[in-house]
């Protein structure tokens, strides 16, 4: 089987290097691909909002099975157009990725079929959204509507921060059309988790709890970033609140999204807030996560294609995932600045001697060859992921490998899984 992975991330990488291991793959394309998925494979240099260009891409070359990374591309219909085409991809269609691409269609769907969420309220109009802001005071959350590359969620802790964020969004309109509309919820506390499962629709498939990290320093300290590091399994997601979250959250939306005559296949990963033994829902994705695809990808024993084919065609009734038992954690080493501006083309050093170890695996984001040297080419560089006996193990392992690698400006976080410790 010849596959297409869209991106360029370490999830990219991640996916490619699980597919190389298995007997079905005969060869793997990435579009645009990294220094990392260069080695397993061909690079094709199409962007992932390209999606003409990759489904002419993925018709000339006879590809078997398309694997759609980030949101964008699915946001754009990218599975719609594959599917015209009779190509095989995996992704939900363009009416389903909404589930991802609005935060109104999302929080509509959730309170529509009772699944957990922040109360909140819409607005199209700023004056009317600031007056609600002033009726209930801070601190509270601001959201864009559309995609916004992470970046549309403002958490103010005063009233004139929400304001502000109104006048970000919907009046300068940093995040151009995807602040038409606001989305303003109350502020949830509580432990994050990352929970993905497969879905064709029907049938809900679960993979292990996962937890990302998300802003820039040490204790959630700083701006947010698209994530600096994940493990798994979260010990935060005990075995009760793992059946809550699949009874109240997952297969309500998929048999919602199915009601809504928007059925669902793919990855469906919603970013929870627990507190007290309660999930409630922060935000739905429309793919895997990333990090969370790191470590999540590392302790899949289970032949990944075949599990990727029964979602597009319906058939996940009765399939069952293996999991190592062994917690697996995945530290980010970024370039000096991210997420704000930041330098690339600095070269990379250390990473063969990370690589030796055991259960140790370097996944690449923002790297390129260039000649036999490896460069950084954006902020997320490497996902350093490694397993271990426990959770302290695996962390101790992570940082050893990381402690081996480097390049100018190198900064991690050194506190990735330190939140699980306090469960053990
Ligand atoms: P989202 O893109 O909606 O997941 O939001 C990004 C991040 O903002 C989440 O991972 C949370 O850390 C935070 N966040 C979003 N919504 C809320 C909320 N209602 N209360 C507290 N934090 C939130
Ligand atoms: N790790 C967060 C995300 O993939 O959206």
């Amino acid at each position: 089987m010849k596959v297409l992975i869209v991106g360029g991330g370490g999830r990219e990488h991640a996916l490619a290097w699980k597919l190389a291991q298995e007997n079905a793959i005969t060869k793997i394309f990435t579009a645009p691909g990294n220094g990392g998925t260069s080695k397993l494979g061909e690079n094709v240099p199409l962007s992932t909002d390209d999606i003409e260009g990759l489904s002419e891409f993925a018709y000339d070359q006879w590809i078997d099975l398309t694997i759609v990374g980030p949101e964008a591309p699915l946001t754009k219909g990218i599975v719609d157009l594959f599917n015209e085409k009779g190509l095989k991809i995996f992704g939900p269609d363009k009416a389903a990725a909404q589930i991802e691409g609005s935060k109104s269609f999302s929080k509509n769907l959730m309170k529509k079929y009772n699944i957990p969420t922040a109360d909140f309220k819409e607005f199209t109009d700023p004056d009317e959204a600031k007056e609600f802001i002033n009726r209930i005071g801070a601190p509270v959350v601001v959201k864009a509507d559309g995609l916004a590359a992470g970046k549309g969620v403002i958490i103010s802790r005063v009233i004139k921060e929400a304001n502000d964020a109104i006048d970000r969004i919907m009046i300068k309109k940093e995040f151009g059309d995807a602040g038409d509309r606001v989305v303003i919820e109350e502020f949830l506390t509580g432990e994050e988790a990352s929970f993905l499962a497969f879905t064709d629709g029907e049938t809900v498939i679960p993979m292990a709890s996962s937890q990302d990290h998300k802003p820039i320093y040490n204790n959630d300290e700083g701006p947010n970033t698209g994530g600096m590091g994940a493990y798994s399994p979260a010990p935060v997601v005990t075995d009760e609140i793992f059946d809550k979250i699949m009874n109240e959250v997952m297969i309500p939306t998929v048999n919602g999204m199915k009601a809504e005559g928007a059925p669902y296949t793919g990855v469906l990963y919603a970013g929870l807030m627990i507190k007290e033994g309660e999930p409630k829902v922060l935000e739905f994705n429309a793919r895997f996560g990333d990090p969370e695809a790191q470590p999540l990808l590392q302790r899949l024993k289970s032949d990944l294609s075949p599990v990727l084919l029964a979602t597009i065609n319906g058939n996940l009734k009765g399939m069952t995932l293996e999991w190592d038992d062994r917690p697996s954690v995945c530290v980010v080493m970024a370039s000096g600045g991210y997420p704000e501006k930041y330098k690339i083309g600095k070269e990379i050093f250390g990473i063969d001697m990370a690589n030796e170890m055991k259960d140790v695996v370097v996944f690449h984001a923002g790297t390129s060859y260039i000649g036999k040297h490896l460069n950084t080419s954006g902020g997320r560089v490497l996902g350093v992921t490694a397993m271990g006996a426990d959770l302290k193990d695996a962390i101790d392992r992570v940082y050893e490998a990381v402690h081996k690698i480097d390049f100018y400006e190198a900064h991690y976080r050194t506190d990735i899984g330190a939140k699980g410790l306090k469960y053990v």
